[in-house]
């Protein structure tokens, strides 16, 4: 190979592949080599070109199998080697995806980046449960945080701002913490029965659904054996779950949404 390959960071979307786009799949497939998260679904590796070499660099909870360090020195040596290289990720790159921080390094090095977004994880499940975001009358806005914290320190959000009933929350990596995370809006005066819906590898054939409310979701959560990445929808709109006839889970507490058990 000669001369400086490219960097494609791509958003595989949350794992039905037919949620990728047409220019994601355009790169894929022009592609030397894959490097892919934890969370690109076996659905949509499957789409890999054969010709085409993968790494999986997935970073696991509390055990990072590949530094975020090693993985950045990764795709420039592979660019500099005349790779075109995939950077494939879950949901869309620049969404808690650190695809940012990856194209800053490249930059700096002169190494050229080209995106594709992709369908977020929020945008995944609510397509695939048919629970809005935003609905008029119940949430007129939706704010997108991190439930994730470093370890030993607390979650640096801004609970007062962040407990308005007018707008959806949707927490991402937040299984280890929901306790907290509800403790803190009960705390800011949110509603004890705000319906909460919990979702599990959205958009895939796993998907898995756990309709609950604030004051219980925490005790729930341990009850429920979902397994893989999970979404909090938090706000009025998770109580449409029912009105959708979403196929739900049990929990073996007898707790529902109060008014929609
Ligand atoms: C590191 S973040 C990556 C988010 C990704 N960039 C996106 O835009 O969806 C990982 C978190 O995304 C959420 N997530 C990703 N894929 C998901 C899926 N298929 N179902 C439910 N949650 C998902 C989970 O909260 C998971 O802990």
């Amino acid at each position: 190979m000669t001369g400086t390959g490219k960097v494609y960071l791509i958003g595989a979307g949350p794992g039905d592949p037919e949620l990728m786009t047409l220019r994601a799949m355009r790169m894929l497939a022009e592609a030397d080599v894959v490097v892919h998260d934890r969370l690109v679904s076996p659905e949509i590796l499957a789409s890999v070109p054969k010709g085409a070499r993968r790494i999986p660099v997935g970073k696991a909870p509390g055990c990072h199998s590949v530094t975020q360090e090693r993985i950045n020195e990764m795709l420039a040596e592979l660019a500099l080697d005349g790779n075109t290289v995939a950077r494939l990720k879950g949901g869309d790159p620049l969404i808690f995806g650190r695809g940012s921080e990856e194209a800053a390094y490249l930059a700096e090095r002169g190494i050229a980046v080209e995106y594709a977004p992709g369908i977020t994880a929020a945008q995944g499940a609510a397509a695939s449960t048919g629970v809005p975001l935003t609905h008029r009358g119940l949430a007129s806005g939706v704010r997108y945080v991190t439930g994730h914290r470093q370890k030993d320190r607390p979650l640096e959000l801004d609970w007062k701002r962040l407990a308005d009933p007018e707008t959806t929350l949707v927490v991402y990596m937040g299984v280890a913490n929901i306790g907290q995370i509800a403790l803190a809006l009960l705390a800011e005066g949110m509603p004890a029965d705000l319906p909460v819906l919990a979702v599990a590898n959205a958009t895939t054939p796993r998907e898995a659904r756990l309709l609950s409310r604030l004051d219980r979701i925490a005790r729930e959560m341990r009850d429920w054996c979902a397994d893989g990445p999970v979404l909090f929808v938090i706000g009025r709109v998770a109580g449409l779950a029912v009105a959708r006839g979403l196929d739900l889970d049990e929990t073996l507490t007898e707790a529902r949404v109060a008014g929609h058990g």
